[in-house]
C-alpha cells in the first residue's frame, strides 16, 4: 500500500477519530474499535448531552450561549468503563451522578443540538475533550477529525442514507412505540441543524476515509478500519 501518512511512534497514545450524522452507527463501530485495540471510548456526544440536562436542572435556556458556556468552565464530567460479557459499556458521570439514562431522551437528544450550536459552549468544551482523549482513545462525534484533533492521523467519517439511519435509529427505540417517520423526521432536522451550524458543522475532514454504512454490516465496517489501520502501520 502506498501510504506517506506518519506512523505514530511507539509511545505516541494511540487516536482514532469517528464523526458523522445521528444514526450512521459510530457508537457502535467506535465501541467495537475501543474493544478491539484496548483503549477507552470518548463518546463526545454524551458531553453535549449532559451539558443539555445539567442545563435544563439548572434552568438555563438551551438558547442561552453564554450562561452555558459558563457553565462549562468547571464541569466535572467523567466516564467510567466497564467490561459486561466481553462488552464495553460505559457510564457517563457528572458530579459523580450517573446521567447516563437521563441523557438519552428524546429531549434531550435535541437539547445536545442546541446547545451545541453555540461557539462558547464549543470553545469551553474543547479543553474537557482534549484532557479525557489524552492517554489515547476511540473519539467519537461531530468535529472530531475538523476542529478537535485536526493532527489525527486515523480519521474516518461514517454516514448512510438518511432512511437507513432513521431505522436504525427506530430500532434501537423500538420498546418506546415512536413511529418510524417520526424518527425520521427528528434524525433529518437534527442533521439540518448540526450542518448548518456556523461553528465547527458537521463536515468530513479533508483527510478523513469516508464508510458509507447503508448497506454494509456495522461488522464489515469495523473490519475495514481495522486493515486500514493495519495497512499504515505495515512496515514498507
Ligand atoms: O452523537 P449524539 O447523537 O449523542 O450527539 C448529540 C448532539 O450533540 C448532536 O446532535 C450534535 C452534538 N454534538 C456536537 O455538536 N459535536 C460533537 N462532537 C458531538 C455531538
Amino acid at each position: 500500500m502506498n501510504d506517506d501518512s506518519p506512523t505514530p511512534p511507539p509511545s505516541s497514545p494511540r487516536l482514532i477519530v469517528i464523526d458523522g450524522p445521528a444514526g450512521a452507527g459510530k457508537s457502535t463501530v467506535a465501541r467495537r474499535l475501543a474493544e478491539h485495540f484496548g483503549i477507552p471510548l470518548l463518546d463526545t456526544g454524551a458531553i453535549y448531552r449532559t451539558l443539555a440536562l445539567i442545563g435544563q436542572r439548572q434552568g438555563i435556556a438551551w438558547s442561552d450561549g453564554p450562561a452555558l458556556g459558563q457553565l462549562t468552565v468547571d464541569f466535572p464530567i467523567a466516564f467510567k468503563t466497564g467490561e459486561v460479557g466481553g462488552r464495553l459499556v460505559q457510564q457517563v458521570l457528572y458530579d459523580g451522578e450517573d446521567v447516563s439514562v437521563a441523557i438519552r431522551t428524546p429531549m434531550i437528544s435535541e437539547g445536545a443540538s442546541r446547545v451545541s450550536q453555540h461557539s462558547e459552549v464549543r470553545a469551553g468544551l474543547l479543553d474537557i475533550q482534549r484532557a479525557l482523549a489524552a492517554g489515547g482513545c476511540v473519539a467519537e462525534g461531530r468535529d472530531m477529525g475538523t476542529v478537535v484533533f485536526p493532527d489525527a492521523r486515523d480519521k474516518f467519517f461514517l454516514t448512510a442514507s438518511l432512511e437507513a439511519r432513521a431505522r436504525r435509529r427506530h430500532a434501537e427505540l423500538a420498546v418506546s412505540g415512536v413511529e418510524l417517520a417520526e424518527v425520521q423526521r427528528e434524525v433529518e432536522r437534527r442533521d439540518l441543524r448540526d450542518q448548518s451550524r456556523a461553528e465547527a458543522p458537521l463536515v468530513q475532514a479533508a483527510d478523513a476515509v469516508v464508510l458509507d454504512s447503508s448497506h454494509l454490516e456495522i461488522a464489515d465496517v469495523v473490519d475495514r478500519v481495522i486493515e486500514i489501520i493495519a495497512g499504515r502501520e505495515r512496515p514498507a
